[in-house]
């Protein structure tokens, strides 16, 4: 296990400028004393993130993301803990001697299902590099697949025994449950064998780069199935993974762009070629998972999906899910129902990056889509076709392109641009209005919370206040802020001072006082604060308690027919009450 000291992680920390380090992923732009830019971490176009550069940190208003810059880039990246502390030390400059493994970040819950998947990984490799590999060996090579690609892939071999990766395991002590857990397993009245017998063995990794499962593809055979996946598991979904991420983002963001294919061949090809920004997403149709996976990589985004038919209607439904997250891709079509590898084989790299740079654009790629799949010398099928593009161009913002497309249109259609326009501002009209924008229903704070929330917001901001809450509090009524308010006043005590942006550090195997804190931070408030109002929050929070002090109180008066008893507690319920007059 890796271990630096909390000093040195802070030293870090503040060696670079989460400003900095948070606009080389999104714009950010000045206003008053903060940077806004479009929160990462939800759907949304509107500047909703703020970063201070005073306070080293970053608050979402609308989703509450908040952190310093290792939970940015662990967030953003996908990455560990550790990994981030590496990647800010590299930025400042500062040696840093520890090893960076995707493990670091495991749920022990999971670790048994990583540790089999791992092993079992490791084991197919070396099967490959024996003799019983050479064949497999032959096949991959005489795909372009060298020994450098094989390496970097992990890419490994079962063999036709059907019990040799569960007699393996077995030795390595994992329990039978558990690899049949993982779905490399079978158990069926014969008793237990392996799910893969003489495949070819690709290792699905996940956004971090550990090993989730396995796509194995027949080599010298016939099989019906091409390729066959493991099982879906709690820690692989197919429909979160995206192959070769973890690769292909550093790549992606220097280049500005990121291409996704269908099939991770397509991928491997393109990396073998020296296109390293490049991922797949296993044959399944886009998710919104997948989306913000996308969105988050780079700026541009290009589809290129297999030229045949099922690869257009991919592009279609993927340019519809990145639109739900205001993305908007650009399209790669190949020709002679070509994928990628077999387009990169054919027609090599050159021609392939020329493709990219003559991408076209959603607009170009559904007139191609609708061109084709219609016979516009036919008066209903133009009909149709100069409809459709109307209505997808009255979604359209954009004046300029608007007018580009409505020109290509009244070509391919022979009728006059004035007549389309007046069909589209038809559209236009007859389109419901926008609907408002749903307000977001703030639940309604009560009194009391709002003075806990403001307290908390302020002494987070300063140390005197800290202090005033020791001395006049020491308690909140409600639990969620006083383990926060516990939290702070005790890294003050440990640490004599209190720095926010490491306050976060400490708090990050503590998510649901993150939770709390990001509430508290995302409440808005002024920094600059009148003493006034910071005594009227303890005022109150302190009559609250009372309050809950007296109504219990009433409850054992209720309660008891002892007549001592009853004085007593009425003298109580009175000093409480004086109290409450005094504060
Ligand atoms: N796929 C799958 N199961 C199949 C076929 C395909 O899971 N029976 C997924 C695989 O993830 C594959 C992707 O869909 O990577 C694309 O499939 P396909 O285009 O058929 O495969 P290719 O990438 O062309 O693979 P190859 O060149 O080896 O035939
Ligand atoms: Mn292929």
């Amino acid at each position: 296990m890796n271990t630096i000291s909390p000093e040195l992680i802070n030293e870090i920390r503040s060696s670079v400028d989460i400003v900095d380090v948070i606009s080389s992923y999104i714009e950010l732009s000045p206003k008053g004393r903060n940077f806004f830019g479009v929160c990462p971490f939800h759907d949304d176009t509107h500047p909703s993130m703020s970063v201070s550069k005073e306070k080293q940190i970053y608050t979402c208003f609308s989703c509450h993301a908040t952190g310093n810059v290792f939970k940015f880039l662990m967030d953003y990246e996908n990455i560990s803990f550790i990994e981030a502390v590496k990647k800010c030390a590299d930025m400042a400059n500062i040696k840093l001697d520890v090893k960076v493994n995707s493990f670091d970040n495991v749920n022990n819950k999971y670790k048994e299902l990583y540790d089999i998947y791992d092993q079992s990984c490791k084991f197919y490799q070396n099967l490959i590099n024996t003799k019983d590999g050479l064949e497999a060996k032959e096949y991959l090579h005489n795909r372009g697949i060298d020994e450098n690609l094989i390496k970097e892939f992990k890419i490994g071999l079962s063999l036709k025994e059907r019990d040799l990766l569960t007699k393996f395991l077995i030795k390595n002590k994992h329990s039978k449950e558990d690899i049949i857990k993982c779905g490399l397993i079978l158990d069926n009245n014969y008793g237990v064998s392996d799910i893969y017998s003489n495949r070819i063995m690709f290792p699905l990794e996940d956004l971090t780069g550990k090993v989730v499962g396995f796509s194995g593809r027949i080599y010298n055979t016939i099989d019906n199935s091409k390729y066959i996946n493991t099982k879906e598991t709690e820690i692989f979904k197919k429909r979160e993974l995206m192959y070769n991420y973890h690769r292909a983002k550093d790549d992606a963001r220097t280049k500005g762009y990121v291409i996704v294919m269908e099939g991770f061949m397509d991928v491997i090809r393109a990396y073998s070629v020296g296109i390293k920004n490049c991922v797949a997403t296993m044959g399944t149709a886009i998710t919104s998972n997948h989306a913000n996976i996308l969105k988050r990589m780079a700026k541009n985004i290009y589809l290129c999906f297999d030229g045949d038919s099922a690869g257009l209607k991919a592009t279609l439904s993927c340019i519809e899910e990145l639109d739900k997250v205001g993305v908007i891709p650009q399209i790669i079509r190949l020709e002679d129902n070509l994928d990628p590898d077999e387009y990169i084989i054919k027609y090599g790299k050159d021609k392939f990056l020329e493709k990219i740079d003559n991408a076209m654009d959603i607009m170009d790629f559904k007139m191609a889509y609708l061109k084709q799949t219609k016979d516009i010398t036919k008066i209903e099928d133009k009909t149709s076709y100069v409809e459709e593009v109307l209505k997808e161009l009255s979604n359209f913002d954009n004046e300029i392109k608007k007018e580009i497309t409505l020109k290509k249109l009244s070509f391919d259609s022979g009728l006059d641009i004035e007549f389309l326009k007046d069909e589209l501002s038809k559209i236009a009209i007859k389109k419901e209005p926008k609907k408002e924008e749903e307000k977001k229903v703030e639940i309604r704070k009560t009194g009391l919370e709002k003075a806990e929330i403001y307290l908390l917001y302020y002494m987070l901001k300063n140390k005197d206040i800290i202090r005033m809450y020791e001395k006049k509090l020491g308690f909140m009524p409600d639990s969620e802020y006083r383990i926060l308010a516990r939290e702070i006043t005790s890294y003050y005590k440990d640490n004599n001072s209190f720095e926010l942006a490491d306050f976060l550090t400490y708090l990050s195997s503590y998510p649901n006082i993150l939770d709390t804190l990001s509430k508290v931070l995302s409440s808005n408030l002024k920094d600059e604060y009148k003493i006034d109002d910071i005594e009227g929050y303890i005022h109150k929070i302190n009559n609250a308690i009372l309050d809950d002090k007296i109504d219990k109180l009433k409850h054992k008066l209720d309660e008891t027919t002892d007549v001592d008893k009853q004085a007593e507690i009425l003298s109580q319920m009175r000093d409480l009450k004086n109290k409450k007059i005094e504060s």
